[in-house]
């Protein structure tokens, strides 16, 4: 089992004691924090901005961890330089509301922060082809945008499996990343196909269990032992 990075998506955190859930998944050895930007019009709900990734800033530098922000927003270009401001690592855009991808990638490795490309699960990988070799982390979409708490797209699978043969093809070393509906149940599957960073929003901050016990259950797919 291929070792994988840990990305809790804040969207299903207690909002009334964020810094507290955040330093707990990641005292608990989560190494990225996901953050979900939604603007209601590219995604059907409005969440957070760059205020909320500032505040998380400093809690994610005492555990070197990566500020890891994905913009399910319309124009994002406007958006940017707020954002890398606000202390994000890697930026992460959707082909889908980017007209001038190339231009965009560009504009986020500028302003000094890690670019990142995005796709719904209807969108296909071709639309990535051209910028592969440009950016440092691709996200495979396996819910539609929105809403924590969906159903993994079993379809996505094959996806990803897909996409780590245009990375390695490229001799990409890009981050390959999952997000939505992924459980410590679905992660070994998700990892065999290719990726090397999950994020987990309501199966790490959801449920009747304690952040770290959450966060203990990842950390030990593919560890049982054989029966
Ligand atoms: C969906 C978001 C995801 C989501 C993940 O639009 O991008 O990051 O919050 O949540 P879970 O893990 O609950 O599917
Ligand atoms: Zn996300």
């Amino acid at each position: 089992m291929n070792r994988f990075k840990l990305a809790p998506s804040i969207l299903s955190a207690d909002f009334t004691c964020l810094g507290d859930q955040v330093e707990q998944a990641l005292a608990a050895g989560a190494e990225y924090v996901h953050v979900d930007v939604m603007d209601g019009h590219f995604v059907p709900n409005i969440t957070i901005g760059p205020l909320i990734v500032n505040a998380v800033r400093p809690i994610a530098a005492r555990y070197q961890a990566v500020v890891d922000v994905h913009l399910m927003i319309s124009q994002p270009d406007r958006y940017l330089g707020d954002f890398a401001a606000a202390g994000a690592d890697i930026l992460t855009v959707h082909v889908e509301t980017c007209p001038h991808l190339h231009r965009t990638v560009q504009a986020i490795r500028e302003l000094g922060v890690r670019p990142g490309v995005t796709l719904n699960p209807a969108t296909s990988l071709t639309t990535l082809e051209e910028v592969l070799p440009f950016v440092d982390l691709v996200l495979i979409m396996s819910v539609n945008p929105g809403f924590g708490g969906q159903s993994y797209i079993s379809s996505s699978t094959e996806k990803i499996r897909r996409l780590r043969r245009m990375l390695d093809l490229v001799g990409s070393a890009a981050d390959l990343e999952v997000d939505g509906g992924i459980k410590p149940e679905n992660a070994a599957e998700i990892v065999a196909a290719g990726a090397n960073v999950l994020v987990a929003g309501s199966a790490v901050f959801g449920g009747p269990r304690t952040i770290e016990a959450n966060i203990r259950a990842f950390r030990q797919v593919g560890q049982e032992p054989p029966h």
